[in-house]
C-alpha cells in the first residue's frame, strides 16, 4: 500500500536516530519514495549518506545549502508529501512546532506541509514528562498532528522509564494506517479473532492446536490499514499490532465472552481463531503428577462462537480441513448461515500452520467460488476484506452514518421498470403487498411491504426482522414478472460483485 508514495522523515537529533535509518529501508522496500529531512543535530548523530543510500534520495539537511535544487526545497517537498512522519522527534522539535518555529528545513518544511504529521517523541523520560513537552504535545494534538506513543523500557542513560523509540515496524504500520484512514473501511467496526484457543488440563498443560494466528493478525492490519476500526481478540502469543484494540484470551469461553462484548454495533466479525472443539470437563487446580499408567481424560464440547454470536453484521468463517475441503466448506457455510467462509486445504504445504503464506478458495452465501493462488497472508487478507466491502454495499454505502436507501423496486404493473425506493411513495402511493425481496447475494426473502417509503433509519427494524445486514443493497420484486429478472440481476451482482443500479433508465437497458 505504500506504493508509489511519497514520504517526508524528518530525523532529529535524538539517540535513537540508528532506528531512523531502519525505517527508512523499510518505507522504501514497501515501495515507498522517501525523502529525508535532517536536522543539523541530527547529523551529529548520522550522516545524511546513510539515508541518501537507503533512500536512493538526496538529503535535504539546510534551507540554504541547494537553493539550486527546488526538489528539496522546503516547499516542494512539502507540497508534494503524502505524509511526513518525524522519527525520532526531540523535545526540542516539538516545542519548536507547537511554538511555530520555522527556522530550519525540517521546521519550515512542516509549517507548509498540509499532508498529515506523525510525531515519534523519543527522549529521557524526564524530557517526555516534563509539563512543558507535555503542554507542547497536547497543543500539536488539537492541531491535528497525531503522535506514536513512545515505549517504556532501558533508555540510554541506564534508566528505566518511557521514551524508547518504537520499532521500525510499529513505525511502518502506523504510516499505513494513516494513510488508509479514508479507505474503503473507512467508520466500519470490525472484529478479527486469531490463534489457537488454549484449554487447560492443569495450571501447567494444555490443550491447543497448531494455529500460529497469522492470518488472523494479517486481516486486522489490513482492515486498520482500510480505515477500520479494529478489535483483535487473540489466543496467539504474536507482537501486538498497532493501531487497534487487543484483547487477549486463552479458551474458547473467554473468546465467546470477548467476541460478545465486541460485536455491539460491529459491521463485520471475521473468525480466523482456530477455536478448540473440545476441552476437558475440568481443569485439575494442580499440576497432574506422572502416573505408572496412562491418563485419561473427559472431554467435552466448547461453545460454537460463530454459529453462536448472530446480529446485523457480515460473519465470516475458516475451514482448515485435511478431507473434502470444498465440500465440507459449503457445509460449515450453510450450517452456521455464514456470509463468507474462506477454506483452506491443510495438507498443501504452502498453507501449513504458521507460514506467512496461504491458499485459499473463498466461497460466499450465493455459492459463487474464488480459487485464489499461493499468496501472502497479507494479500488474501486483501482478497477478503475486497470481499466483505462489497457485501456492505461498496464504498459510500453509509456515507451519511444511516442505513442506506439505495433500495431498487421492481414492479410488472409499471412497465417492468426500477424504481428508486427514494422518492417512490409520490409516485406509486397505492402498491403495497407480498414481495420479495433480493439481496445482492441472490437470496430472497419474503415478507410483507406495507409502505414503500421506508427509508433511512426507519429501515433498520424491517432489515432486522428479514434476517438482512442494513448495508446490503436488495430489490423488490413485486408482481409476476419473475426468475428473469432475478437472473439478470445476479448476473450483475455477480459481475461488479456488488449491485447498484441507480437509474431507471439503466435499469430498463439492464432488461433489453
Ligand atoms: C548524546 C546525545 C543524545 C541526545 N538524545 C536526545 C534524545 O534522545 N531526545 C531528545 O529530545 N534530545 C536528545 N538530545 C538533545 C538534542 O540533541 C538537542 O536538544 C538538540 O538541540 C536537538 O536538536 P533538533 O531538535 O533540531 O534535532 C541528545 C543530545 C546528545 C548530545
Amino acid at each position: 500500500m505504500l506504493e508509489n508514495k511519497r514520504i517526508l522523515l524528518g530525523v532529529t537529533g535524538g539517540i535513537a536516530v540508528y532506528k531512523a535509518a531502519d525505517f527508512a529501508s523499510q518505507l522504501s522496500k514497501a515501495g515507498a519514495q522517501v525523502h529525508v529531512i535532517m536536522t543539523a543535530s541530527a547529523t551529529e548523530f548520522i550522516s545524511p549518506l546513510v539515508f541518501s543510500s537507503l533512500t536512493g534520495n538526496e538529503v535535504a539537511t539546510s534551507m540554504f545549502a541547494t537553493p539550486e535544487k527546488p526538489d528539496i526545497s522546503h516547499i516542494r517537498l512539502a507540497e508534494k508529501a503524502d505524509l511526513v512522519i518525524i522519527a525520532p522527534a526531540t523535545a526540542n522539535i516539538i516545542a519548536k512546532l507547537a511554538a511555530g518555529i520555522a527556522d530550519d528545513v525540517l521546521t519550515s518544511t512542516i509549517l507548509a506541509t498540509t499532508a498529515p504529521v506523525i510525531i515519534a517523541p523519543s527522549m529521557h523520560h524526564n524530557m517526555y514528562t516534563n509539563a512543558i513537552t507535555q503542554e507542547n504535545i497536547k497543543k500539536l494534538k488539537s492541531r491535528g498532528f497525531s503522535f506514536i506513543e513512545p515505549e517504556t523500557g532501558r533508555l540510554a542513560s541506564g534508566d528505566i522509564g518511557i521514551g524508547r523509540l518504537p520499532a521500525p515496524e510499529k513505525l511502518l504500520a502506523a504510516v499505513e494506517q494513516a494513510l488508509g484512514e479514508k479507505g474503503d473501511l473507512a467508520g466500519r467496526k470490525i472484529i478479527v479473532t486469531a490463534g489457537g484457543t488454549r484449554e487447560p488440563i492443569d495450571p501447567v498443560r494444555c490443550i491447543t492446536n497448531r494455529s500460529s494466528g497469522k492470518m488472523g493478525y494479517a486481516l486486522a492490519e489490513a482492515a486498520r490499514n482500510r480505515g477500520a476500526k479494529v478489535t483483535l481478540i487473540t489466543a496467539a502469543g504474536l507482537p501486538e499490532p498497532v493501531g487497534m484494540k487487543v484483547v487477549a484470551v486463552n479458551t474458547a469461553e473467554e473468546m465467546k465472552k470477548a467476541v460478545a462484548k465486541a460485536v455491539a454495533g460491529c459491521d463485520a466479525l471475521i473468525m480466523a481463531a482456530a477455536v478448540a472443539d473440545f476441552r476437558p470437563k475440568t481443569a485439575a487446580a494442580q499440576k497432574i503428577k506422572k502416573g505408572r499408567g496412562g491418563l485419561k481424560l473427559d472431554l467435552v464440547a466448547t461453545p460454537d462462537i460463530l454459529a453462536e454470536t448472530k446480529g446485523n453484521f457480515i460473519r465470516v468463517g475458516f475451514a482448515a480441513e485435511s478431507d473434502n475441503l470444498l465440500a465440507n466448506a459449503r457445509k460449515k457455510l450453510a450450517a452456521k448461515q455464514l456470509d463468507i467462509i474462506v477454506a483452506n486445504d491443510i495438507t498443501d504445504k504452502a498453507s501449513t500452520f504458521g507460514s506467512d503464506s496461504n491458499k485459499v478458495t473463498i466461497i460466499s452465501r450465493t455459492g459463487k467460488e474464488e480459487n485464489l493462488p499461493l499468496l501472502s497472508k497479507r494479500e488474501v487478507a486483501d482478497k477478503i476484506l475486497d470481499r466483505v466491502v462489497s457485501l456492505m454495499g461498496g464504498k459510500n454505502a453509509r456515507e451519511d452514518g444511516n442505513v442506506p436507501f439505495q433500495i431498487e423496486l421492481l414492479d410488472s404493473h409499471i412497465n417492468a421498470s426500477y424504481i428508486p425506493l427514494k422518492g417512490y411513495r409520490d409516485s406509486f402511493p397505492n402498491l403495497g403487498g407480498k414481495v420479495s425481496l433480493m439481496t445482492t447475494d441472490g437470496d430472497v426473502v419474503e415478507t410483507v411491504v406495507k409502505s414503500y417509503g421506508l427509508q433511512g433509519k426507519a429501515l433498520k427494524p424491517w432489515y432486522k426482522r428479514n434476517g438482512l445486514h442494513p448495508r446490503d443493497w436488495i430489490v423488490i420484486r413485486a408482481g409476476p414478472l419473475g426468475n428473469y429478472v432475478l437472473d439478470v440481476l445476479k448476473k450483475k451482482a455477480e459481475a461488479k460483485n456488488n449491485l447498484e443500479i441507480v437509474s431507471q433508465r439503466e435499469a430498463k437497458s439492464l432488461l433489453k
